[in-house]
């Protein structure tokens, strides 16, 4: 198959056609560290149709098994990126990875699944779910998704229901930015919070407060400042801890746990911190881009280069990166995403003579496991255990699909990376797999590879090379109910025999 042949050469090869993979479905991963979140140990791996069968020091097994040497390696859990945006249509274009493209990067990258954000078609979400099965057919990993709500009403709340109970999604999300077009206001925030704890389903925000938003842009405009930098000056910091905050309060005066995506700046994290030192359930997750990069790319005198920066919430001036990975480190953020949403230098020029033109995304699917083995791992901030947790089990555990993804023990699904520690990686746009023709991280280079992707038991990245199956990527359906509402219905109780305490009872009798 001349095509297949064609897609080898590139470096994306399609499957047992034209690379010349084995079709082996048992594997042996030999002599490597197995890192999971709460434990790791030198073990072989052993994989059979797809699914670890067991884990366990010097392995023996027959001779028709595939056999990879992963000594001085780490084998881990592949990774899961809790937020991405493949194919989805935004300020007026789509972005330019597909289902297919989007997620081969991840593999090269050792992202074994993700999960993408539903977009409602005409506030419809039926109709916005049956779009993106669609684009998910050509799907070469395991993917889910999560449901963005745009408005509320009876239909609204009905298909949610069906949402959560018949078609496997169990999380919502709701903008509180981007006026006139995905953000809610706080009456719709708190049906949708009362109809996911109904539900079981977590809900998340995007935390920016997109009136003041539109009144920083306005001001913007007026001082005559139309570049990239207007961005990040229309929307500070203080615009995120603000609707961080409200949503915290909100979720709290519900009584049902809340997500947090794309944390990037200090002001939100420290909401976060607040809010979970007095208990309450909120997850906080930050994006690679917030994590490694500073704001000054956005001052480049290069639109091209500048625009590429132009993601929402914006990326921080120096000093938010390092309290970021603070956070992360010391528990008070909990995963890592990265906000995948990638426009290339075409679509990012319709905003040329217009910041707010310019569409909102930066890359990172396939940099995440990268950046965060060099910046957290190896600078000494987290542990090898905590690396595992903070880029696939406490995703896989927050929606609910843990230990069938997020751990290497035996009955998991054989989603696995190994990564070289002494081996290094360097990121460009030349090489990197993605579709789009920038990237955020260009030239930078660390420590630790991700030098083999299995997913599912089969071997899609090694020796540099994809060799990914267009439609080989299942559906994850996740339930609801995730350990974060454990114990919601007892501060329920309590609250409401606080409410009839006798002793303001009689108060408001007198
Ligand atoms: O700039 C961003 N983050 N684009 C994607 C949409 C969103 O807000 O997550
Ligand atoms: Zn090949
Ligand atoms: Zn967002
Ligand atoms: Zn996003």
């Amino acid at each position: 198959n001349s095509q297949s042949n064609q897609f080898c050469e590139a470096g994306i090869g399609y499957g047992e056609v034209g690379c010349g993979i084995s079709s082996s479905t048992k594997l042996l991963i030999k002599g490597g560290t197995v890192v999971n979140a709460h434990h790791q140990e030198v073990a072989d791996v052993y994989v059979e149709d797809g699914i670890i069968v067991a884990v366990k020091p010097d392995l023996k097994v027959s001779d028709d098994v595939k056999v990879i040497d992963a000594t001085g390696k780490f084998v881990m859990p592949g990774g899961i990126d809790p937020h991405t945006h493949l194919a989805m249509e935004f300020m007026g274009t789509e972005t330019i990875d597909d289902f297919f493209s989007g997620q081969a990067a991840a593999l090269a990258g050792g992202t074994t699944m993700h999960i993408d954000f539903v977009i409602p078609v005409n506030d419809s979400l039926i109709a916005g779910l049956e779009t993106y099965e669609e684009k998910a057919k050509k799907s070469c990993m395991d993917y889910g998704f999560h449901m963005a709500i745009t408005k509320f009403d009876d239909i609204v709340s009905r298909d949610m229901e069906i949402i959560v109970k018949e078609k496997g999604i169990n999380s919502f999300k709701f903008f509180l930015a981007y006026k006139g077009s995905l953000m809610v206001n706080d009456e719709l925030l708190l049906e949708g919070l009362k109809r996911c704890k109904s539900l079981g389903a977590l809900a998340m925000v995007h935390a920016e407060n997109g009136d003041a938003v539109f009144e920083g842009q306005k001001r913007m405009i007026q001082l005559g400042i139309f570049g990239p930098e207007g961005h990040a000056l229309s929307r500070p910091p203080v615009l995120e801890g603000e609707a961080t905050a409200r949503a915290i309060r909100l979720a709290g005066f519900v009584n049902t746990p809340l997500y947090v995506v794309h944390v990037m700046s200090i002001d939100a994290m420290e909401e976060i911190a607040k809010a979970r030192k007095s208990g309450q359930r909120v997850v906080g997750e930050p994006v690679v881009s917030g994590l490694v990069l500073d704001d000054s790319g956005l001052w480049d005198s290069d639109f091209t280069t500048a625009s590429k920066y132009v993601m929402s919430p914006p990326i921080r001036a120096s000093g938010h990166d390092k309290a970021l990975q603070g956070a992360l480190s010391n528990g008070v953020l909990q995963l890592v995403g990265t906000d995948h949403c990638v426009f290339n230098s075409t679509q990012k020029a319709f905003g040329i003579d217009d910041f707010r033109k310019i569409p909102n995304g930066v890359n990172g699917i396939e940099e995440r496991m990268h950046l965060v083995w060099d910046t957290m791992v190896e600078s000494g901030q987290i542990s090898i255990t905590d690396y595992v947790r903070v880029t696939s089990t406490e995703c896989a555990r927050i929606f609910n699909i843990y230990p069938r993804k997020g751990a290497i023990i035996a009955g998991s699904d054989a989603d696995i990376i190994i990564l070289n520690p002494n081996s290094s990686f360097e990121i460009n746009a030349r090489s990197h797999h993605s579709r789009t023709d920038t990237n955020v991280y260009e030239g930078r280079r660390g420590k630790g590879k991700v030098e083999v992707t299995i997913a599912r038991g089969r071997v899609v990245w090694e020796n540099n090379e994809l060799k990914v199956v267009p439609g080989s990527g299942k559906y994850i359906e996740m339930p609801p109910f995730n350990y974060l509402f454990s114990g919601i219905d007892k501060a329920d109780a309590s609250y409401l025999s606080s409410l009839n305490a006798p002793v303001k009872r009689s108060k408001s009798t007198t």
